[in-house]
């Protein structure tokens, strides 16, 4: 059971009904190409090797994979170029050279994202490192599949390629998924054995069950029920439904830890395409998720904190007890936004990178958050900014009000000490500091360090003038 094990990828294929540049095996599930969840299976075999079978696209490929791609895992990851594609047996032809020769190989799709570890695991033990073993799966509707043919002892005999197929062989519900393993020594043996001829003039992989049967070496098929796990990708309705699967799965998950999801058809978990980072939400007791909320990259969601309708929240960690009201974007990118227990933000709020409220906050409508921190208690209820700020306890801060903390050049500090109350539509040019308990008065401008608690005022004087008149309209 713990003879070495290498794999096989399948990924030259265009995918001509993708109707996309880019290659199918780098289109996107759940944020991540489906090559890459392919590899994680590779990865949680405990592959030694992994050979992938370029085609087109294969500079992309190869680049794709260079990136993360089955992160954790410790295979020694190959590729082998296709050209032209001549069929599944032709594609692994081009990666026996790449294969240490001994052990099993499992074959893999790269357009194939839902198999289960498990299922995999349990494939290698039906081969056992001496036979060949099928994962195979009866589907309702088998046409274009290649059809599971037993002898009458249910012994398997051959596999046959629906455009191959007799009537009576079409009638066969029971079909290869693509994901096969095979005791490597006899691969080599039989795949130089293969021959195009066929309705396809293909060399078919699928040719070799039945020179196994002929060797009197045993074929087993592994039978499932769930044709999801097998399910490829050749459209842009396949990917959508296995993304649906994919987001299913994991808001079940989620749910049996004890989260609850209004509703588990509309919630999204995705991997942060611009570092890789996995899809990872962490919820403890008692957490509340409404409808439409996407959450990317690593969040964690503490007791009791609840998740407005149609959120946005990425790479960010949200403390006990805060309620994030509907439409708040947070994206700590890869700095990482941090919400204090019980802190209020939202609805249509946003938190950018390095934000940082402590306990009890409240952002309200509108206003957005960079690199800045909040203590316990502040509050930005309306319309506002705060960038690169150090803001004190209980601070007020005005709706309208902004830091200016970039001079066209560099980036500046606003420090606003506890308890000082910013008025409406203020602008604090950075760097600036407003002392404790100070109040700014509404529309001010300030530019120089304001004392603690006092009144600064940074704007014209109101003037009423009574020696005034309404301009009348002239006669014509
Ligand atoms: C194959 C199987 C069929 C099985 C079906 C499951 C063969 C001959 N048939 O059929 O029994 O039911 O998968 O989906 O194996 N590829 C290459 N190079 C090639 C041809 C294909 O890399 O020259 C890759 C494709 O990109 C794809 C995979 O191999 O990832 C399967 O190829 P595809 O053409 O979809 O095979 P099917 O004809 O569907
Ligand atoms: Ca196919």
């Amino acid at each position: 059971m713990n003879a070495p094990l290498d794999v096989v990828v399948m990924a030259a294929g265009k995918g001509t009904r993708m109707k996309s540049r880019t290659p199918k095996v780098l289109q996107r599930l759940a944020g991540r190409p489906l090559l890459h969840h392919v590899l994680d299976q590779a990865a949680n075999l405990a592959a030694r090797r992994v050979v992938v079978i370029t085609g087109h696209g294969a500079t992309e490929v190869e680049a794709a994979c260079a990136s993360g791609a089955g992160a954790g895992g410790t295979f020694d990851l190959k590729f082998a170029l296709q050209q032209p594609q001549l069929g599944t047996g032709h594609a692994v032809q081009q990666a026996l050279p790449l294969l240490a020769g001994d052990g099993t190989v499992v074959v893999l799709s790269g357009d194939v994202p839902l198999t289960r570890a498990a299922t995999l695991r349990a494939l290698v033990q039906a081969g056992g490192g001496e036979r060949l073993a099928l994962l195979t799966v009866r589907l309702a509707d088998p046409s274009g599949y290649g059809r599971i043919v037993r002898a009458p002892d249910a012994s398997v005999q051959r596999i046959v390629e629906h455009k191959d197929a007799s009537d009576a062989e079409r009638a066969i519900t029971e079909i290869y998924s693509g994901i096969m393993a095979v005791p490597a020594p006899l691969l080599a043996r039989w795949l130089a054995r293969l021959t195009d001829d066929n309705a396809q003039h293909e060399y078919y992989l699928t040719d070799i069950v039945a020179m196994a049967a002929a060797d009197g070496v045993p074929v087993v098929a592994h039978c499932i029920d769930d044709a999801l796990q097998v399910a490829g990708v050749n459209s842009p309705v396949q990917l959508a439904e296995l993304e649906r699967a994919w987001q299913r799965r994991e808001a079940v998950r989620l749910m049996e830890q004890g989260v609850r999801l209004a509703d588990p058809a509309r919630l999204d978990l995705r991997d942060d395409e611009r570092s890789g980072a996995r899809a990872e939400l962490t919820c403890a007791q008692d957490v509340e998720i409404d409808v439409g909320c996407i959450f990317t990259g690593r969040v964690t969601l503490g007791e009791g904190a609840r998740i407005g309708a149609y959120c946005c929240i990425a790479n960010a960690t949200i403390a006990a007890g805060a309620v994030i009201q509907p439409y708040t974007h947070i994206d700590g990118e890869s700095r990482g936004v941090q919400v204090g227990e019980g802190a209020r933000v939202g609805p249509y709020s946003r938190l950018r990178p390095g934000a940082d409220l402590g306990r009890e906050v409240h952002v309200g409508n509108f206003v957005e958050i960079k690199n800045s921190t909040l203590a316990d208690g502040a509050k930005a209820n309306h319309l506002a900014y705060l960038g690169d700020a150090t803001v004190g306890e209980r601070v007020n801060y005005g709706a309208g009000s902004i830091t200016a903390n970039y001079d066209g050049v560099n980036k500046h500090r606003t420090v606003i000490g506890p308890d000082v109350h910013v008025g409406s539509n203020c602008v604090l040019v950075a760097p600036v500091t407003i002392g404790a308990g100070g109040v700014v008065g509404a529309g001010s401008v300030v530019t120089h360090d304001a004392p603690p608690g006092v009144l600064t005022l940074g704007r014209g004087r109101q003037v009423s003038k009574t020696e005034w008149h309404r301009p009348a309209k002239k006669a014509p």
